[in-house]
């Protein structure tokens, strides 16, 4: 409908005139069709509407209970009658009607079907059918409200658009609506992008959705328990803009609620660990310390022989003692490179390799300090024990790196401390008993973090006996 608006223009002193689309209209009216038949496998729809309702007119908008179709269209199934057995065909039915599951809700499924439609159950439904009989959703409800609107221009000489509806459940609020699942003749979604409201504001992202109010509307004549499948909606103006329900379809990237919750935290804990990857450029942001403790507190939770806690991390806070340090390393390292014969420019091109350790935002050396290690009478044991501990170390740094990447936090463990354990302790002031376990280099990543690898196959990695 075209209303006629005045508003202020951008020119001071002057009213004019703006056009406004509105798809509200004056009055409308909803009209029962009573007097339909109990529908059957193969029963003529259109027929029975037009001889219930003769008195239908071009404009008016047909909104049909998709249950009507699927019973014309053969979508029933039979079932056994004993409930248990009826449930058990039933979630069968789910999974062979679904792409998608969507949330898992104790015994509820809420599924994606081929159609994209996101629903309790599939939209399979056990009500206002037989006891030995569940209804599908029609294969496709656009089509068969574009059947059904074909067919009363044929037998009425009306031009109608058709509703094809369901009942649904809505994310967030309680209570079923009825929704458009199909729909032929009218404008889905009324658009208001650029238009102005009487106080002048611009609509920047308002879109009616038409067909889904036009199907709860319907349904406050039609009802759940009286037999009136069919109502018509009358007064309001209807563009045919050759859109259907699919369109109020959300799909893909605009989907923002994929995944139910318990969906996203499988889904996360899942690729907890292999989305942890060694991240070498950082941003300037500085970390948050609270995510750094936090990812401290989930390493230390790693697994480690007899009750101990062999793992220390040491948070190199102080920027002097950092850099004081890693000169210190580099200078025995490039002395051990010249040992082994490099040219400057190999010493140069190793020593390079290590200034991600002066670079990154915080620096965090993981210790083993093999507190409650057993000591035994014979070395070969003594050797074990120690690489039990250094293992379950190692446990707990990778537990590091992973929480830190849950936290978004990049990290890179660079191993350089471990060949300079002695340099590390007396530049530190640390007693002989810790053992450095090389570094980790944190912060934010730069740029785009690399590509999670997501779960690998096993590979050669698993041997299976
Ligand atoms: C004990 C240890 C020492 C490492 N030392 C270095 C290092 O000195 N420099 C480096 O760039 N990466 C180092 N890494 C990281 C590996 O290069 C890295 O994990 C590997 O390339 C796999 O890549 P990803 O971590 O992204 O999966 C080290 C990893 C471990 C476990």
């Amino acid at each position: 409908m075209w209303t006629q608006l005045r508003r202020w223009s951008a020119q001071p002193s002057t009213w004019r005139e703006f056009p406004l689309t509105d798809h509200a209209s004056a009055k409308i009216e909803l009209l029962p069709v009573t007097g339909l038949p109990e529908f059957r496998p193969g029963d003529d729809l259109t027929g029975a509407i037009v001889t219930a309702a003769p008195w239908l007119r071009s404009g008016d908008v047909v909104v049909v209970t998709s249950k009507a179709f699927s019973k014309v269209e053969g979508r029933l199934v039979r079932v056994p009658s004993d409930p248990e057995a009826r449930d058990a065909a039933r979630r069968e039915l789910i999974e062979q009607e679904s792409v998608r599951v969507v949330a898992r809700i104790s015994r509820t499924l809420i599924t994606e079907n081929r159609l994209g439609i996101v629903q309790a159950a599939a939209g399979i439904d056990a009500s206002n059918v037989r006891h030995d009989e569940v209804a599908l959703l029609p294969a496709d409800p656009d089509a068969s409200a574009l059947a059904l609107r074909n067919g009363l221009r044929e037998r009425l000489g009306v031009e109608v658009a058709v509703v094809v509806t369901d009942t649904m459940g809505r994310a967030w609020r309680v209570g079923q609506t009825d929704t458009a699942i199909g729909a032929s003749g009218l404008r889905v979604l009324h658009g208001y992008a650029g238009q102005i409201d009487v106080q002048g504001n611009e609509l920047a992202v308002t879109q009616v959705a038409v067909a889904d109010e036009l199907a709860a509307a319907a349904d406050l004549v039609k009802g759940k328990l009286g037999g009136v499948p069919v109502a018509v909606v009358r007064g309001l103006d209807i563009v045919d803009d050759g859109s259907c329900a699919r369109d109020l379809i959300r799909s893909g990237e605009v989907d923002l609620f994929r995944l139910g919750t318990n969906e996203s935290i499988a889904q996360g804990r899942r690729e907890a660990v292999p989305n942890r990857r060694s991240v070498r450029q950082f941003s300037e942001e500085p970390v948050d310390p609270a995510a750094l403790r936090r990812a401290v507190a989930s390493a230390l939770t790693a697994p480690a022989p007899h009750h101990t806690h062999p793992v220390r991390f040491l948070w190199l806070r102080d920027h002097g003692l950092r850099r004081k340090l890693l000169d210190a390393m580099r200078e025995a390292w490039q002395a051990d490179l010249a040992g082994d014969g490099f040219t400057p420019e190999q010493i140069a091109k190793r020593l390079s390799r290590g200034d991600i350790l002066y670079r990154a935002p915080e620096l965090v050396i993981p210790f083993l300090v093999p507190e409650g290690a057993h000591t035994y009478r014979d070395e070969r044991r003594n050797g074990h024990e120690h690489t039990m501990f250094t293992v379950a170390a190692g446990a707990a740094v990778q537990g590091l790196l992973v929480a830190l990447a849950a936290e978004d936090l990049g990290s890179c463990w660079i191993g350089s401390t471990i060949f300079a354990a002695d340099l590390v302790r007396s530049t530190l002031g640390l007693d002989e008993q810790w053992e450095p376990l090389g570094s980790v280099a944190i912060g934010y990543p730069a740029g785009d973090p690399p590509p999670a690898r997501g779960p690998l196959t096993t590979g050669e990695g698993l041997i299976e006996l």
